[in-house]
């Protein structure tokens, strides 16, 4: 990845791949699957966790708090992307440190305060390190974008060694996930002119505020119904 790097340039004024970038391709390939190997088995422990924790919460309360869970690893494409718009070196251990959504696991939950409830009780497990976290539940983004992110450490146990790898996970209800759903689908659009863009902004702000409405009158009707069973 090192000898890539220095090639890139190189690479990229040419439009055909040569032979032997294609070579040194194909001998990172590689480090490369075992890095997202390593991605693809933090993703396995921390939906597993989440499991764990729907289970448990179930048995206390009925129903459970999770929705669904959604995970990824970031394509190649979207990894290289990502390192030519950060500016970084193309070495597997950069990429590890720097690109700290490889790995990303969606949890999708029926109402806000579950979120902060789970979101507790994983960080409070002792394997798993908390490195950042964004509230953009609390401080929505101007896009109108709202869901709790954390980007979490935890570590592999492999064969003989243990690896610390970066987990980006992003919690949110149901109604959340399906305005962010709409909105990346919309986003993509093109050639719409500049003014109706800042309309159709606008809309879709209008939009998310509706929409962190009905979360907070789904949560009003369900804490209203636990009072009346409880009374
Ligand atoms: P990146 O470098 O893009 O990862 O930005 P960042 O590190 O500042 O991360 P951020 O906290 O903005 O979260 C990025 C992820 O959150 C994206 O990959 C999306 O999944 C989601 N996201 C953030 N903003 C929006 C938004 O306005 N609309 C939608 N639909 N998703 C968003
Ligand atoms: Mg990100």
């Amino acid at each position: 990845f090192k000898i890539i790097e220095q090639k890139r340039e190189e690479f990229m004024k040419q439009s055909i791949l040569s032979d032997e970038f294609l070579d040194l391709l194909d001998k990172n390939k590689k480090p490369f699957d075992l890095l997202m190997s390593y991605y693809r088995c933090a993703v396995m422990e921390i939906e597993t966790k989440f499991r764990v924790l729907d289970q448990e919460y179930s048995l206390e309360y009925d129903g459970n708090p999770i929705e669904s869970i959604k995970s990824r690893i970031k394509s190649y494409d979207s990894i290289a992307r990502k390192v030519r718009r950060k500016n970084i070196p193309m070495t597997i251990e950069s990429l590890e440190e720097n690109i700290r959504d490889i790995a990303g696991v969606r949890v999708v939950c029926s109402f806000p305060e579950d979120i902060y409830e789970l979101a507790d009780s994983f960080l409070r497990q002792d394997d798993i390190t908390l490195i950042e976290m964004k509230d953009y539940i609390k401080n929505p983004k101007p896009s109108g974008y709202r869901s709790l992110h954390l980007i979490v450490q935890v570590p592999i146990f492999l064969q003989k060694t243990k690896k610390y790898v970066y987990v980006e996970v992003q919690l949110r209800t149901i109604a959340m996930d399906f305005w962010a759903s709409l909105e990346h689908k919309l986003r993509y659009k093109k050639n719409i002119p500049e003014d109706e863009a800042k309309l159709i902004a606008q809309e879709l702000y209008d939009c998310s505020v509706e929409s962190a409405k009905l979360d907070e009158r789904m949560q009003k009707i369900r804490s209203m119904m636990n009072k009346g069973e409880s009374e």
